[in-house]
């Protein structure tokens, strides 16, 4: 027998329910704690698993209760939220999304593992991989955005990144592909809400993904908190069972969120624990995050026959093969040696740095205020952000410090000669404090410009954090009206986890920066960017609205019957405003000066199996290098089910100096434009496809050609 086996054939029923369980630990000043009961659990074999216990001492005191006290010895694991770094944190993923760079998401993932694992920890609950298109759902910042093509790729990247090639390579941890599936779409945003989602957009937008993350190897996923039409994400046998395990093959573990099984009551679908245990039990979820619901509800399961031992030695053996995997058998206290790594600290600073400049997006600069010369005698910094360190982590910063993190006006001072930069917040974030209103006024009339750093708090932003109303908190847009009233150039350095919906600052600012929570390198990350010593890197990974009414929206939507036409009537429009966004998916500014010409396509006609060669010229008109971003999408314009206006499939990124050009190429698989049909089989259709190449979604800025699809495939 193996090792499983022979511990499975070991356990009792409690030991069993025990790997299934997981416990969270408090924390103190001096770090994670664990409650008495805890203790007492892990020694008695009924905790399998820890969240929040973080530390390599704490890591391995705790570690020693199961593996030294325990009867079977078998060695915990530890989970955390790292989600955009551990210790040092970088731009939160929405941010990162918009540099659209796989192998920059990747390094981070795999920065973050390094700190994590050296601090005791064997799992992430990241990557949160939600396609969201709802600037009112808080947590959108968690995640890589509107699109599906987006989405895969940074779920691949980190998967990889989080785990390597090895789970037992000490210096990784297990990444947790979450919030399965189709969080993100809550019904007016609102976290926790049911979402209504047709089984095509199911799976043609939510879902991807979660197989991409899969593909790559991904150890664990999380179903999310809420229902689709009823039934909740942690009891979804068809989502769950038959989709993620039976189509795509996802064999690690399904971790519940925290106490979302007992939850399945107040849902409705339950009427006691032990139904709840079992719904969730049936469909395949290994682990009980923070809640006893298994392990009070499953023997009364059992015995009331709702659920059966099978299914229970199943999810024991997905868990401790997990543990194998992790290497936890061969040596449960590897990740539990403090390490001293200061080279490997500068490294990855020095590597947030680059993440939170790739993230920067300028939005807006008219008048190109931007970039600021160096010799600025008198730069006004103002407004509520200007020199906030703790709200430049962002949601969910892990262990990140709040004093760690350098502000926008310490950056600036380490650029600038001191005497040249005048500092006054002016009013607090919720506006409840002006009584610095005038002093920062002051500070504005008597410079040559102004950098107003405006936005939300970082606890405004992730879990339980929706507005419906994304704009700026507070007294802040009376304070900015004032500020642009002096007359005096003003850029604005917006902070946020979300597009916030600004349509008068961006008429009224002279430049617009939306940097959203940049992590700890923010201050040294965003004066580069001011100062031109970086270029502006973000694109927007998200359709910026105009006005909340307008969501959600995003570039990805079908025509419709009666497409929009201001000359009629009866089509699909607002009578108060335009359908566009304020600025579209793929938007952000460089300090050079892109065009795109020469689009080609070849050949003309192509089969199934072929591939559609493109090309193009990214041509840097200015007189600065810059960093330029191109998208490639298609269009199906006649399909058995009508597709979607643009999808994306490439995005390619280049450095471009002044005056240069460079050609850039895709070869793209036509297998990679196989779209289901309306009985949900993939296919090929033969006709034509439209080739759409850009700098970002808006329908003007692209270049198209078409080539011609000539045999059918049905992959059903
Ligand atoms: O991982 C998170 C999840 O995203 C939201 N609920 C709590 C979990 C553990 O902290």
């Amino acid at each position: 027998m193996n090792r499983i086996d022979t511990l499975l054939a070991a356990m009792t029923l409690e030991e069993k329910i025990g790997q299934l369980t997981m416990a969270t630990a408090g924390y103190a000043i001096t770090g994670p704690v664990l409650g008495g009961d805890v203790t007492d659990g892990i020694k008695a074999g009924t905790i399998g698993s820890l969240l929040n216990v973080w530390g390599a001492e704490a890591s391995r005191t705790i570690q020693a209760l199961a593996v030294e006290n325990s009867r079977l010895k078998v060695p915990l694991f530890f989970g955390f939220d790292v989600v955009h770094g551990h210790r040092t944190v970088f731009p939160i993923p929405l941010a990162e999304a918009a540099a659209f760079d796989p192998v920059l998401w990747e390094e981070t993932a795999r920065a973050s593992a390094e700190e994590a694992a050296a601090d005791g920890l064997h799992m992430t609950f990241a990557p949160m991989i939600d396609i969201a298109r709802d600037p009112r759902w808080g947590r959108i910042a968690e995640g890589p955005g509107e699109d599906p093509w987006v989405g895969a790729r940074m779920a691949e990247a980190k998967v990889r990144g989080f785990q390597g090639a090895d789970l037992a390579d000490t210096t990784r941890v297990c990444a947790t592909a979450k919030h399965f599936c189709g969080y993100g779409a809550a019904i007016a945003g609102r976290d926790y809400a049911s979402a209504e989602i047709s089984l095509q957009t199911l799976h043609e937008v939510y879902l991807p993904p979660f197989a991409a993350a899969v593909k790559a190897g991904v150890g664990a996923v999380m179903p999310a908190f809420h229902d689709i039409g009823g039934v909740p994400l942690t009891a979804h046998i068809p989502l769950l069972r038959d989709w993620l395990r039976g189509e795509v093959g996802f064999e690690g573990v399904l971790v519940s969120d925290y106490n979302a099984i007992a939850e399945l009551i107040k849902h409705g679908v339950a009427g006691t624990l032990a139904e709840a245990a079992a719904l969730a039990l049936n469909a395949g979820v290994d682990i009980d995050m923070m809640a006893t619901a298994y392990s009070r509800g499953l023997p009364e399961a059992l015995e009331r026959g709702l659920t059966d031992m099978a299914h229970i030695d199943a999810s024991v053996r997905r868990v401790l093969g997990l543990k194998e995997r992790l290497g936890l058998f061969d040596d449960p206290y590897a990740r539990c040696a403090p390490r001293v790594d200061a080279e490997g600290d500068r490294a990855r600073r020095l590597l947030a740095r680059k993440a939170a400049s790739r993230s920067v997006v300028l939005l807006s600069n008219p008048a190109k205020i931007l970039p600021l010369p160096s010799r600025l005698h008198r730069l006004a910094v103002v407004g509520p952000l200007a020199d906030s360190r703790a709200d430049m982590r962002g949601p969910w910063s892990a262990a990140g410090l709040p004093d760690d993190p350098v502000s926008v006006v310490e950056g600036l001072r380490d650029l600038l000669p001191a005497d040249s930069i005048a500092f006054a917040p002016g009013i607090d974030l919720m506006g409840k404090d002006l009584s610095g209103e005038e002093a920062a006024l002051d500070l504005c009339r008597a410079a040559e410009a102004v950098v107003l750093c405006l936005g939300e708090a970082a606890t405004m932003s992730g879990e339980a954090n929706c507005r419906a109303d994304p704009g700026l908190p507070g007294q802040q847009r009376a304070f900015a009206e004032k500020v642009f009233d002096l007359g005096v150039p003003v850029i604005v350095v917006l902070f946020s986890g979300r597009p916030l919906i600004l349509p008068w600052l961006i008429e009224r600012a002279d430049a617009v920066l939306a940097a959203w929570f940049p992590g700890c390198e923010a201050g040294p990350a965003i004066a580069e960017v001011l100062l031109g010593l970086s270029d502006p890197g973000g694109r927007l990974p998200v359709s910026w609205p105009r006005h909340v009414g307008q969501v959600p929206l995003f570039f990805g939507a079908r025509s419709g019957g009666r497409p929009e036409n201001p000359e009629d009537h009866y089509t699909s429009k607002y009578m108060d405003m335009p359908n566009t966004p304020q600025f579209p998916f793929g938007h952000g500014l460089s300090y050079g000066d892109f065009a795109l010409e020469a689009l080609t396509v070849g050949p003309d006609e192509v089969s199934a199996d072929g591939v559609i060669e493109v090309t193009v010229s990214l041509i840097n008109k200015g007189g600065r290098p810059g960093l330029g971003c191109v998208f490639l999408f298609i269009h199906d314009p006649v399909a058995s089910v009508a597709r979607p206006l643009l999808e994306l499939k490439g995005v390619l990124r280049a450095e471009v100096e002044a005056g240069g050009r460079c050609e850039l190429r895709w070869s793209l698989p036509v297998a990679d434009l196989a779209f289901l049909g309306a009985d949900l089989t993939p296919r090929i259709e033969a006709g034509v496809i439209e080739i759409a190449v850009g700098r970002s979604a808006d329908p003007e800025g692209l270049l198209r050609r078409s080539v011609r699809i000539l045999t059918p495939r049905h992959q059903g």
